[in-house]
């Protein structure tokens, strides 16, 4: 079964409510489908300490992994943001551990929608080899 955009879009805005956003108050909402269909979602966790803030898009892999899934086919992230909202440079190289040919739906408040594969986002990723030989 495949989560549709739609869905996974309406999950990360949901998420979004969850944010943990005192210092910033840029509450972000991600939602990933999982290789075995299921919407997994995530919110930005901040902290006193600033710098251990957490991006929604980490939060909902380390979920995902967590229910026991290494493959993300879909990944939508939403906030308050001018242009649909694009996931940092450290969410994008993490991502690309679980799957660097990943869709990427970025959305902000006013329903603007924009989509990228993530191996466009972050050309030249970081890996080591011998992960490399991971079934996609
Ligand atoms: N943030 C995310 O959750 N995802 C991103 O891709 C960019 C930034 C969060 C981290 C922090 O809590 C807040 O947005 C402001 O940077």
């Amino acid at each position: 079964m495949a989560a549709t955009r739609p869905q996974l879009i309406a999950a990360a805005l949901a998420a979004r409510k969850s944010a943990y956003a005192p210092y910033s108050q840029f509450r972000v909402g991600a939602a990933v489908e999982t290789s075995d269909g299921r919407i997994v979602t995530g919110c930005n966790v901040e902290n006193a300490s600033y710098g251990l803030a957490i991006c929604a898009e980490r939060a909902a892999v380390c979920r995902a992994v967590a229910g026991g899934v290494q493959v993300i086919r879909r990944l939508a992230v939403v906030a308050d943001y001018p242009t649909p909202c694009p996931p940092c440079g450290a969410c994008r190289q993490f991502l690309h551990e679980f799957n660097p040919r990943m869709e990427i739906i970025m959305v902000n408040l006013k329903g603007a929608r924009s989509t990228a594969r993530l191996d466009r986002l972050l050309p030249r990723a970081f890996v080591l080899s011998r992960h490399r030989q991971r079934k996609i």
